[in-house]
């Protein structure tokens, strides 16, 4: 059994905590470690960093953790790895400092506000010789999992469109205390829907159906006016709403909604509806259904007559045939066993960048009121 420190940066918030700490990190623990391809098993020594001690501390004795404080480069010292989950903000600062010290880094989405920074990061830790990754946790998701598999099988015949439906309502905070953290409203404090989403639906897109060519992106502020944590109103300057298309390498169309103002009449609170010549499937977080060419049904548009086919009968569910671990954890898994054996790890700061240029170029899109070609960074 050996150990490995890692420094994770953002530990009270939302992603730190619950996926990153709690289902990772000590879930990995409590298995009884990382299992090596040679039989070795790795034990993981969380070491909290961030802004309020206090809180830390809470974080640490709800799980007998002890190593905790609010000096970064001190962390550092201790670390092998770094992690980060702060507020997209606070990230290209803390990775270099990481990147500096010679730490291998992983980091939440995006990996930076802007392309020039994201390339930043990813020049910095190949200079410096250190692994790098990002987390693309849709991917490892039951539901995707399932889709990739039909792709695989060749279930589509050829790949037509995909349409993306993701989102579903935040509460403004005056009546009903909003479920997500106030800064994703504020566009001067990081946040805004084309930022958060599209390095999402990049690699999305980019994993299971192809290479992106081109956006066309118009995002909106739907609800100008949200209450903060402290219930004071603030003006909502970010978009919380974004509809997407975009044109794949191989003529694959896909149209994504993003939206935080939206109520969900859907199965799940995002789902990829993929057509293709030989089949169609709807995907969500864990579910997948489909239907095939032979039994898809004829309807014939008449509106003088009431549908009488329930036309959502006429799917099939995609069996599970495997047990499916955290999406989160799995990924934590691959980065460390890149870190320790080398093992490949595609999901790196360059693909982060990738993820960042296509929501800088979204933003661009809705802006300018145009679509953007997608250039190989
Ligand atoms: N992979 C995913 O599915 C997913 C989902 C949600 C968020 N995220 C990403 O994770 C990151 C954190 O999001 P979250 O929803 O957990 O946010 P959050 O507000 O709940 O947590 C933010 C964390 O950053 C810390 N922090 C550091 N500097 C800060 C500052 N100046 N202001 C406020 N907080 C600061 C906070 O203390 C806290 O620990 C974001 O970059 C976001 O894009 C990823």
């Amino acid at each position: 059994m050996r150990t490995i420190g890692v420094a994770m940066n953002g530990v009270t918030g939302r992603m730190g905590y619950r996926q990153h700490l709690v289902r990772s990190v000590l879930a990995i623990n409590e298995q009884g470690g990382l299992a090596l391809s040679d039989g070795t098993r790795v034990r993981l020594e969380p070491i909290l960093v961030g802004r309020n001690e206090a809180k830390l501390a809470g974080v640490a004795a709800r799980h007998g953790l002890t190593d905790y404080t609010t000096d970064l480069e001190a962390a550092l010292e201790r670390a092998d790895v770094y992690f980060d989950a702060q507020v997209t903000q606070a990230r290209v600062k803390a990775v270099l400092t990481a990147i500096d010290a010679g730490k291998h880094v992983y980091a939440e989405k995006p990996t930076a506000e802007s392309v020039e920074e994201a390339v930043a990061l990813a020049r910095a830790a190949t200079a410096r010789g250190v692994k790098n990754g990002v987390v693309q946790d849709k991917l490892f998701l039951p539901g995707l999992l399932k889709l990739k598999r039909l792709i695989d099988g060749g279930f589509f015949g050829r790949i037509l469109s995909v349409r993306g439906e993701f989102g579903y309502w935040v509460f403004e905070g005056d009546w009903q205390e909003a479920q997500r953290p106030s800064w994703n409203y504020r566009a001067e404090d990081g946040g805004g829907i084309i930022l958060d989403m599209f390095p999402h639906w990049h690699y999305v897109l980019e994993n299971l159906f192809g290479r992106i060519k081109s956006v066309y992106a118009k995002g909106v502020t739907h609800i100008p006016t949200r209450h903060d944590e402290q219930g004071n109103a603030y003006p909502a300057t970010a978009d919380d709403a974004a509809y997407g298309i975009f044109e794949l390498e191989g003529g694959v169309i896909a149209q994504i909604n993003s939206s935080w103002a939206v109520r969900v009449n859907r199965d799940e609170l995002v789902e990829f509806q993929v057509d293709g010549t030989h089949g169609s499937a709807v995907a969500g977080l864990r579910t997948c259904r489909i239907q095939h060419r032979a039994t898809t049904p004829k309807p014939v548009w008449n509106p003088d007559l009431p549908a009488t086919a329930r036309f959502r009968d006429g799917w099939q569910e995609v069996p599970d045939n495997a047990e499916f671990d955290n999406g989160f954890k799995i990924q934590w898994e691959l980065f460390l066993r890149h870190v320790l054996e080398d093992a490949p790890f595609p999901y790196d700061f360059a693909a982060g960048a990738r993820g960042v240029q296509l929501a800088e170029l979204g933003l661009r899109s809705s802006a300018e009121g145009r679509r953007m070609a997608v250039e190989s960074l």
